[in-house]
């Protein structure tokens, strides 16, 4: 699925940015995250000319024809991402407009597309401001990273057991990669068709379930994987209590927040959501890259890979 609110250019038609990729100035906001590191590292190793933006930029760097910005509150709690996820975003597009930047790649969630959650009303109006910019514009919406997943690797190498909620069915995602993902993003510079367009994306499929995931990991380490099963009321009375403990508390009142967030990932698959059919859709939410979740994960037993959670882990350790 592709929506968008303006004319996509024709798939023919060369964007300005695919002509000369060495003097093509490319400012990444959110460069100190994972996906703005990837992006970073991406466009060097494509020729592009990367240039990383501080954390509040005042100016963008001379010559600049596009901006990826992969900035996003680390918290996702409601004032933290009203301050990054769309104050910050906002300054930011100013500063693009002021300087006549061509074109303007924003990193944004799948989930938003069910918005629930303070963080997602946050990005979804920025979304409605870059798209009424004038500005080019992709909005890229991805599924799952690798790293929101990794936590439970983690736990069973720990000896823990590998936790779902429900019976370990109630979501799918098509897990993507850092690199895919920044691909992705660069890969707009340069394709026409994904000009002006809101862009769900994920990584090669199939879609999986937490069961899935289970399976995946038996058959990577030749053994059983110890299930702990969470009951989605328990989470649900948690983040109920915490709630009215919010009155008296802020501390009570994130917490209740975090235990939504937890209640919206233990509950939404991140795949497109049909409307028509009322359920979220493997065959509609598209695909890219090459790298799959089992690849990653073996390459974690071996010890190849660190796993660096972040602050986006939905199962720590
Ligand atoms: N995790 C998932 O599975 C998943 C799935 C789909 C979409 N997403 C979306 O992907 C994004 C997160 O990407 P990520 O994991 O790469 O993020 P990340 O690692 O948490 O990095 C966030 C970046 O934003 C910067 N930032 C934070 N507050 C800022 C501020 N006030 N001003 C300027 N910059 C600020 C951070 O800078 P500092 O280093 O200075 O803090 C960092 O560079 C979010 O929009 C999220 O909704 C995530």
């Amino acid at each position: 699925m592709q929506t968008s609110t303006t004319a996509p250019l024709q798939a023919s038609e060369e964007t300005s940015l695919s002509a000369n990729r060495a003097a093509t100035v490319v400012a990444v906001a959110g460069a100190t995250g994972t996906i703005g590191q990837a992006a970073l590292k991406r466009l060097a190793e494509r020729g592009y000319h990367p240039v990383a933006l501080p954390r509040d930029p005042q100016s963008l760097p001379a010559g600049c024809s596009a901006v990826i910005s992969c900035m996003a509150s680390r918290t996702g709690l409601a004032e933290d991402a009203w301050r990054v996820d769309h104050q910050a975003q906002s300054k930011l597009l100013s500063l693009a407009r002021q300087q006549g930047v061509d074109q303007f790649v924003l990193l944004s969630a799948i989930c938003v597309q069910k918005p629930h959650l303070p963080f997602q009303k946050a990005k979804l109006a920025f979304e409605a401001e870059l798209r009424a910019s004038g500005l080019r514009y992709c909005i890229v919406r991805p599924t799952a990273f690798f790293k929101s997943l990794a936590g439970q690797l983690k736990r069973v190498l720990a000896g823990k057991p590998f936790l779902v909620f429900g019976d370990g069915q109630l979501t799918r995602c098509k897990p993507i990669s850092d690199e895919d993902l920044a691909d992705y993003l660069i890969d707009c510079l340069s394709h026409a068709d994904r000009v002006n367009q809101i862009l769900p994306i994920g990584g090669p499929g199939p879609a999986l379930s937490p069961l899935d995931q289970v399976h995946l990991l038996e058959g990577l380490l030749g053994h059983r994987v110890r299930i702990k099963s969470v009951p989605v009321g328990l989470l649900r009375s948690i983040a109920g209590l915490l709630s009215v403990a919010g009155w008296f508390s802020k501390a009570a009142r994130d917490k209740a927040e975090l235990a939504r967030i937890g209640l919206y990932y233990a509950t939404e698959s991140m795949l497109v959501w049909d409307e028509s059919a009322g359920a979220y859709s493997e065959s509609l939410t598209p695909e890219t890259g090459q790298q799959r979740l089992a690849d990653f994960y073996a390459s974690v037993i071996r010890g190849e890979t660190r796993v660096d959670l972040g602050a986006h882990a939905v199962f720590k350790d």
